[in-house]
């Protein structure tokens, strides 16, 4: 980071301590700090990621940083205070909200995802756009998963920040997120370069499928092997520790990997049944994405799973699998 880069960054480290003390010592975080323990976050982890709370007023953040010193102006583009176009007053971004800072890949605390308490709307509600937060180079919680993700050869990718926090409660570490659910190119470029295996464990609703069926997709065309943990459906990373426990969640997470190929062959099974036309546009599909397996064993037994699922010769799997060098993606 530069300079100017460091100045947004020192508001947020500043800012950071601040929320992360209120919520543990003061009477103004009580509500929060229950919140949090009720959701089953312990004292040690929330220490750990520095979660706080942003009292609910219009100035609490602007006076803190001008009582400190701190230019509103960089406050403003660093993103944790707002700017009233027409008069030009700042006033709190964050009010009443719980804080989870973000940090990018070298550890530096860029930003928040910044939930509501009370139902208020947004549920959450990110920082903007800005030279130390862009979300299309960010990777929720890189710095700390880095040695990890190296060791295992693998990534886990998951929906929610706060999925992702309950997750190394039970010594996961290797989980990492997006800032919403764009996955950019320099995403892929910067998993590829830190694991040869992404696995998608998304939240076990539709909106969550759809993702991992998407993810999924430009994940293995971007040359990585892409694995999927299933959620029982209607849960979370989350709700399944809670209801489960640690070891249960650990157990599922060593043992339930279905290559990506698998989990769309028998996504797309019941529609291919029933439609004749669905049946060989999905066979297709899958047929495809087999160019992008490598590895010749794993490669074998997909096409297993897909001509045992579809009732169809392996032969005529193989013959149809495009070939790899005329058809780059
Ligand atoms: P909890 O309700 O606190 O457990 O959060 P969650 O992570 O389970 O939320 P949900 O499954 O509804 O959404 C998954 C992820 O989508 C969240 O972690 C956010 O990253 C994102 N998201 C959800 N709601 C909003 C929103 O209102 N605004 C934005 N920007 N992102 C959201
Ligand atoms: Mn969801
Ligand atoms: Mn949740
Ligand atoms: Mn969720
Ligand atoms: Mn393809």
């Amino acid at each position: 980071a530069n300079d100017s880069e460091m100045q947004l960054i020192r508001i947020h480290e500043y800012m950071t301590d601040l929320y992360h003390h209120i919520l543990m010592h003061t009477k103004e975080g009580e509500g929060a700090l229950k919140y949090l323990e009720d959701r089953g976050f312990s004292g040690d982890i929330i220490r750990r990621e520095k979660i706080g709370i942003a009292p609910d007023m219009r100035d609490f953040t602007k006076n803190a940083l001008s009582d400190k010193g701190f230019s509103l102006e960089l406050a403003f583009q660093a993103g944790v205070i707002s700017r009233n176009e027409e008069n030009f007053s700042y006033y709190d971004r964050f009010s009443g909200r719980i804080m989870i800072p973000i940090r990018n890949h070298q550890g530096y605390i860029v930003g928040y995802t910044a939930r509501s308490m009370d139902g208020r709307e947004p549920k959450y509600l990110n920082t903007p756009e800005t030279s130390i937060f862009q979300k299309r180079r960010l990777l929720y919680n890189l710095s700390d998963a880095r040695k990890d993700i190296r060791k295992q050869d693998e990534v886990i990718l998951m929906e929610g920040h706060l999925d992702i926090i309950k997750v190394k409660m039970t010594d996961v570490n290797n989980v990492i997120g997006l800032m919403g659910t764009a996955l950019s190119e320099q995403h892929i470029q910067m998993l590829n370069r830190l694991a040869s295996n992404v696995t998608l464990m998304f939240d076990g609703d539709q909106a969550g499928q759809a993702a991992q069926l998407s993810l999924g997709a430009d994940l293995l065309e971007g040359g990585l092997n892409v694995f999927i943990i299933s959620m029982p459906k209607g849960m979370d990373p989350d709700e399944y520790i809670e209801k489960y426990g640690a070891e249960t969640f650990r157990d599922l997470v060593k043992n339930e990997k279905r290559h990506y190929i698998h989990f769309k062959a028998e996504h797309l099974l019941e529609e291919s049944m029933n439609n004749d036309m669905a049946f060989s546009n999905n066979l297709k599909m899958l047929t495809d994405h087999l160019r992008h397996v490598k590895d010749q064993v794993i490669r074998e037994r997909l096409i297993q799973h897909i001509s045992e699922l579809y009732k169809v010769d392996r032969k005529s799997i193989e013959q149809n699998v495009p070939d790899q060098a005329a058809a780059p993606s």
